[in-house]
């Protein structure tokens, strides 16, 4: 047999899915998003019905045991994390250092971290002790992010009541006064909505820093990185910064429609639109859509909504492309009172529910998480032979 040599030349391009669009990257059983069928799963149960019968505390405690809490269940989870609200005084102290001009998002992260430097079991990752982390962040990042919203605004820091569940005790903090059933209700909903989406950038992000035996806490610290980018959370933001630009009143919709028109014209993103998943629309869009149009009445502010179906509309007819949750959650959270800035940081509170999860399954069957990339640099090439005689 003669001795066939490969052909010198540059390695053949493999199929590259830029994006990992389509890959299927590993299993889980924390939830199920089916674009087909515009569906949304936690552990088997549509998301609509979640929202219409549980709370988000309920919602938390099916993420993490994969059941819905019995009535002995729910309610020492409830004493737990009512128990755990407050904050520490150190991560106090540390965020009163970070200057009120921050970035919410670097606020939110870096109480985080201080969370899990502080707590002696941050190396313990069995399921308990991690169960256990998952709780404290999700009784405490309230605080955090209610108070960072407070302190922008030269206000001080509000205990929480422990005789409140935890969406009424987040508006309590935030806002200094018990809100109303309609408006706690609708807040709890987001929450719901918010708290999971399988594979999405951060909470891969989170799996992937899982998967080198990294803490939980770390790997929440990074996913709230990801999740602040506006192609992801920081899309809510963007939304109502839309809202700011083209003006609510009288000839809102004109305004909406030029708005449009350049802004495609110029080739930029309309935030609060598309999705990689749902091709057809945002299974969450429905609920969270009822939810707005709850609070709109509360508030007594259809201007918001004209500008709302103005800008909807006009984008379906030039793209075709539907709303995504950001679109009914930005509003929603303005009305209520929330800064601009405190959305993504909301996002935070709920989404720590779903990172947690995937946390567990991923330690559960863990795998390095480590691609392959394409080399397109340089071909080889080699520094010059030492000069002997130097
Ligand atoms: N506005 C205008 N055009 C859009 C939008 C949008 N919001 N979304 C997609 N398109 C267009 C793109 O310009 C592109 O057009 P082209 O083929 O002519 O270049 C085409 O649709 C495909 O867009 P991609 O960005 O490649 O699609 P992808 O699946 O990667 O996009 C994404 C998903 C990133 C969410 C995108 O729709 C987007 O940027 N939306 C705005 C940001 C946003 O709202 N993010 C929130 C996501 S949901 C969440 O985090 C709860």
């Amino acid at each position: 047999q003669p001795i066939v040599t490969p052909a010198a030349g540059p390695p053949e391009r493999p199929q590259i899915h830029k994006g990992l669009a389509g890959v299927v990257a590993d299993e889980t059983a924390v939830s199920r998003v089916n674009p087909d069928s515009n569906s949304l799963l936690y552990r088997g149960y549509p998301v609509q019905e979640l929202a219409a019968q549980k709370s988000f505390e309920e919602v938390a405690y099916l993420l993490w045991y994969g059941e819905l809490p019995g009535d002995k269940e729910l309610a020492e989870f409830e004493v737990a994390e009512r128990s755990l609200r407050r904050l520490d005084h150190s991560v106090r102290r540390v965020i009163d250092e970070i200057p009120t001009s921050a970035d919410p998002m670097d606020v939110v992260r870096t109480a985080v971290s201080v969370i899990g430097a502080n707590d002696l079991t941050t190396p313990d990752s069995s399921l308990e002790a991690n169960r256990a982390k998952a709780l404290r962040l999700f009784a405490q990042l309230p605080a955090i992010v209610a108070y960072d919203q407070r302190r922008r605004h030269g206000l001080e820091l509000v205990e929480p009541r422990d005789d409140l569940g935890y969406s009424a005790n987040f508006l309590y903090m935030t806002f200094g006064e018990v809100s109303e059933l309609a408006v706690v209700e609708a807040f709890d909903v987001s929450m719901i909505m918010y708290a999971e989406h399988s594979f999405n950038a951060s909470t891969f992000t989170a799996r992937v820093i899982t998967s080198t035996l990294s803490d939980l806490y770390s790997a929440v610290t990074g996913a709230i990185g990801a999740l602040k980018g506006p192609l992801h959370g920081g899309a809510n933001e963007a939304v109502m910064q839309i809202f700011d630009e083209i003006g609510l009143g009288d000839g809102a919709g004109e305004r909406a429609a030029l708005w449009l028109d350049d802004t495609l014209a110029h080739k930029r993103k309309v935030m609060g639109f598309g999705h990689r998943v749902y091709k057809h629309g945002d299974s969450r869009v429905p609920t969270m859509h009822a939810a707005l149009l709850t609070l709109i009445e509360h508030y007594e502010r259809p201007d918001l909504m004209v500008l709302y179906d103005a800008l909807a509309a006009g984008m379906s007819e030039r793209t075709g492309i539907l709303p995504n949750l950001d679109y009914p959650s930005g509003p929603a959270y303005h009305l209520m009172g929330f800064d601009t800035a405190t959305f993504t940081p909301i996002f935070v509170a709920a989404r720590v529910t779903g990172w947690t999860a995937h946390v567990m399954e991923q330690l559960a069957a863990n795998s390095l998480i480590r691609p392959l990339s394409f080399y397109t640099g340089t071909p080889e090439r080699h520094l010059a032979p030492p000069d002997a005689n130097e």
